[in-house]
């Protein structure tokens, strides 16, 4: 075939997918077999110069970067949109709107405002021939070669009967970065060190800004376009059917445009897309309400700035700038601490702001954010205030760096951060920020095991400081718990027997309660079975307690640095003065020596890795098959047909409970 003839089916059959993808979101084929047509016809191309034409869809990126930016006069003003705030100012327009047409009810198109960057394109017999920013209205830059870049952006409409005036116009739209494209460019910016972009609108801005098409081409831009400007030949009546050719044409119209002939609809529409917006890809910053017809339109006509037949309604929001007076650190229940920016007060989403969170040391240095400096605050939807980013601009060279504390402002225990975290936490046993938390987890089941100790109990006694720490639970009397709300003499008494039972609990379950970080139930069982006291194990380096099998250097290093803390080291001697047991004797290692078991249906207390893992850690083995060789099976809910076997093999069967008995050395 000839190149001339396959470089022109190509171009078609390329166009045909680009809009297909691009502007309907509706692929049919797949991106391979897009990537070899486009490669066909770079090919040819580059074989055959003589056939190249700007508006090959192979042809988007070309050219070497520019200097600068040349001008463009827009033919008609670029003009922007008077902004209403609130329902009532939106009636106001209404009224204005119906008066200056002497009464005539006007219908209204109200479609989303796009939050990015407004341009105009210019199509010439179909083809794309000028891109341009909005500049000062009446004049702005061209930057055709930018635009061009932009895969939803058309380089050739279109034309058929249906859409004929669109073949010399001029039509107007938002250049904007979807929500995902932007964290993807800013954490590629991050991950250079180069600055970040506040928010998808300024990326935009920006990336249409650069002055070498090829860096344009990688921004992931995409376009909204919302008004037909200019036609060279008259054809529609109304706005809405003007978005309809445009579409036609391929050129990509938001979707989400509806007709409404009362402003009471109008205000139930635009107040439906308020929380709305959030699950859409790109920002939208309010809504904009356009008379429809196109006759009424040139009645109404503008003022120097606006047009009057059209009003934008603001969305609250979700962005501001104040200044951070202090940074704080918040200690959290699980003794991560946060550090928190003290703001000025400011006005955001209809609450007053004063704190945002920072979320952590790193990302304070990622952007760089000091005491002192102006900065951009964001709430997207309902979460707490977000710092994101500083402005540079604005800094004195009095702003301060921040540091992450050694000691935890709550208890003034240490602070350590682990490698390979980013989270700081504070170690502290007696961490009054983490005390309920700490209580609730050493009362737990498989800890010290005090049913009696529920949260509304916990509350009442660390907000009535009656219990400082752990070792405070010891020493509660009865008339004290009996007096507390949802409390009476009789579950006073049986918290406290089970508190006194909970002494003589083995030696792994203290381990386990005393929440170290990294030491669950398994690594305390391991812990209790190679040291046989908390002595030893307080006095222990982290290379003997990281020789045990099953125990690493992360958890090592947890264990060593809970125990290196003074105030950690005085709540286990309380303890040990209130007589709870800290030492293992029958949890020697070899309790399940030589013993055999198999595991089947669903256990509750342990997940199966861990039940293996017990067997293993006190010298037993396990294996997924029942067989003479075997001792026990422990059968959990809905056994399987291992349990059969079991039986007919003679076998004993054992529970869950008669396990965790046998585990515990108990039976
Ligand atoms: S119509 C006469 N429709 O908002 C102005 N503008 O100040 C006609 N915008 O400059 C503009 N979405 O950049 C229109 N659906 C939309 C829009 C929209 C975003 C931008 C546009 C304009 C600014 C208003």
């Amino acid at each position: 075939m000839d190149a001339k003839k396959r470089i022109l089916e190509l171009r078609e059959e390329i166009r045909y997918h680009d809009r297909k993808y691009y502007v309907e979101n509706n692929p049919v084929i797949s991106d391979y077999e897009y990537d070899k047509l486009m490669e066909e016809l770079k090919k040819l191309e580059k074989e055959h110069p003589e056939y190249v034409t700007p508006d090959s869809p192979a042809q988007r990126v070309s050219g070497q970067p520019v200097e600068g930016f040349s001008s463009v006069k827009h033919k008609v003003p670029m003009l922007s949109l008077d902004n209403t705030y609130s329902s009532k100012e939106l009636l106001d327009f209404d009224k204005r709107v119906k008066k200056f047409l002497g009464g005539e009810k006007p219908d209204y198109a109200v479609e989303l405002k796009i939050d990015g960057v407004g341009m105009a394109l210019i199509y010439e017999n179909g083809v794309l021939v000028r891109g341009a920013t909005r500049g000062d209205g009446t004049t702005g830059d061209d930057i055709t070669s930018n635009i061009r870049t932009i895969k939803s952006i058309p380089l050739k409409l279109d034309v058929t009967n249906e859409t004929k005036p669109l073949a010399n116009c001029e039509v107007r739209g938002e250049v904007y970065m979807t929500r995902k494209g932007f964290e993807a460019l800013n954490k590629e910016r991050a991950k250079k060190g180069e600055s970040l972009f506040a928010n998808p609108r300024n990326a935009a801005a920006g990336s249409l800004r650069q002055l070498d098409a090829k860096v344009v081409s990688k921004r992931n831009l995409d376009v909204f376009l919302y008004t037909l400007s200019y036609t060279k030949e008259e054809g529609f009546k109304t706005h809405m059917e003007c978005l309809e050719a445009m579409k036609k044409a391929g050129l990509k119209v938001n979707p989400n445009v509806n007709k409404f002939s009362n402003i009471e609809d109008v205000i139930k529409y635009c107040d439906s897309w308020e929380n709305k917006k959030e699950g859409l890809d790109y920002e939208t910053d309010g809504m904009v309400i356009k008379v429809d017809s196109l006759e009424q339109q040139k009645r109404l006509g503008s003022t120097i700035k606006n047009p009057r037949w059209a009003v934008a309604y603001k969305f609250p929001p979700k962005q501001v700038t104040t200044k951070i007076t202090d940074i704080v650190i918040q200690v959290g229940r699980t003794g991560a601490l946060t550090p928190v920016a003290v703001l000025e007060p400011v006005e955001l989403s209809g609450s007053t702001i004063s704190r945002a969170t920072l979320h952590n040391e790193d990302e304070i240095k990622r952007k760089d954010i000091r005491v002192g400096d102006t900065v951009f605050i964001e709430k997207a939807g309902e979460v707490i205030p977000e710092v994101i980013k500083p402005v540079k601009e604005k800094r004195t060279g009095k702003e301060k760096i921040f540091v992450m504390p050694k000691k935890c402002p709550v208890c003034g225990s240490d602070v350590v951060r682990p490698e390979d975290e980013a989270v700081s936490r504070c170690i502290g046993l007696s961490c009054p920020a983490q005390l309920k938390n700490s209580l609730h987890h050493f009362a737990s089941r498989h800890a010290m095991n005090m049913d009696g100790l529920g949260p509304a109990i916990i509350d009442q006694l660390v907000d009535k400081k009656i219990v400082r720490d752990i070792s405070g639970l010891y020493t509660l009397k009865i008339d004290v718990l009996a007096n507390l709300e949802r409390m009476g003499e009789k579950s006073a008494k049986n918290l406290l027997d089970e508190i006194e039972e909970s002494k003589k609990n083995e030696f792994s379950r203290l381990l386990f309660g005393l929440g170290i970080r990294h030491v669950g139930r398994h690594i305390a069982k391991l812990l209790s079975e190679n040291f046989s006291s908390i002595d030893e194990l307080m006095d222990a380096k982290k290379e003997e307690i990281e020789k045990i099998e099953g125990i690493g250097g992360v958890v090592a290093e947890s264990i060593c640095t809970f125990f290196r803390d003074e105030k950690n080291r005085g709540i286990i001697e309380k303890l040990r003065k209130n007589g709870v047991k800290m030492e293992s004797k029958a949890e020697k290692k070899g309790l399940l020596s030589g013993k055999r078991f198999v595991f089947t249906g669903t256990l509750e207390k342990y997940s199966r890795s861990e039940a293996e893992g017990i067997v293993e850690s006190l010298g037993g083995s396990f294996t997924s098959s029942v067989s003479k060789n075997v001792d026990f099976v422990v059968a959990g809910k809905e056994p399987g047909s291992k349990y059969e076997k079991a039986k007919k093999l003679g076998i004993k069967i054992i529970s869950e409970d008669e396990f965790e008995k046998m585990v515990e050395g108990k039976s």
